[in-house]
């Protein structure tokens, strides 16, 4: 199977949210629920989002961010390098199909974002949610680095372990 990456289109938001609610009904992605599953897409700190398509039809999504200082993995990355907030990146809302797995759509989504993110000379960071396995050996696979633990908080008072991740300007993405 080959996919196609492009930038998103609001025109594509429809087909993203009701993939987005089987992945959730599947994975409990994201653990927040999907109450409003275009709102959640429409990111107020987007840079640009992707998305992955099969005969013509979408199949998954990532959007990158420009971090701000009330994003947990920003605080974090900020912690463990001094960086600078403004000149750091996010990729969020990562996620396929489920009958669509396995076959590369979500390296590729990764891979787009993580290409734009350098071409702006932005360092990378992001969380993860510790129970997203799949997620976690595609990032490791891509590069990316353990930085450390977060309690991602959500709800009313709920909790899940997370950890942040970072991903250098060096790190080949083949
Ligand atoms: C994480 C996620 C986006 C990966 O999407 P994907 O298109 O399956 O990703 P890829 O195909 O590029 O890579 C998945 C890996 O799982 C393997 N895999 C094989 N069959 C698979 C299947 N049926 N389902 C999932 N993964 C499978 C792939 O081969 C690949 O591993 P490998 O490169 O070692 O062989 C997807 O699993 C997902 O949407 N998960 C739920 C949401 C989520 O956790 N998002 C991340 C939040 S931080």
């Amino acid at each position: 199977m080959t996919h196609t990456i492009r930038p998103r289109h609001d025109e594509d938001l429809p087909d993203l949210a009701a993939v987005l609610v089987r992945v959730h009904a599947q994975d409990g992605y994201p653990v927040e629920g999907v109450a409003d599953p275009e709102g959640w897409l429409r990111h107020p700190n987007e840079l640009q989002s992707w998305t992955a398509v099969e005969d013509d039809r979408p199949i998954g999504q990532i959007t990158l961010t420009r971090a701000v200082p009330e994003d947990d993995a920003a605080r974090v990355w900020q912690e463990h390098t001094g960086g600078d907030i403004d000149r750091l990146a996010i990729p969020v809302r990562l996620f396929v199909d489920p009958d669509y797995r396995g076959s590369g759509a979500g390296r590729l989504l990764m891979e787009a974002a993580l290409d734009l993110a350098r071409s702006q000379g932005l360092a990378i960071a992001f969380d993860v949610m510790l129970k997203d396995r799949t997620a976690i050996r595609l990032y490791e696979r891509l590069g990316a680095v353990y930085i450390a633990d977060l309690n991602h908080r959500y709800g009313d008072g709920l909790t899940e372990p997370a950890a942040v991740y970072v991903v250098s300007h060096n790190e080949s993405s083949n």
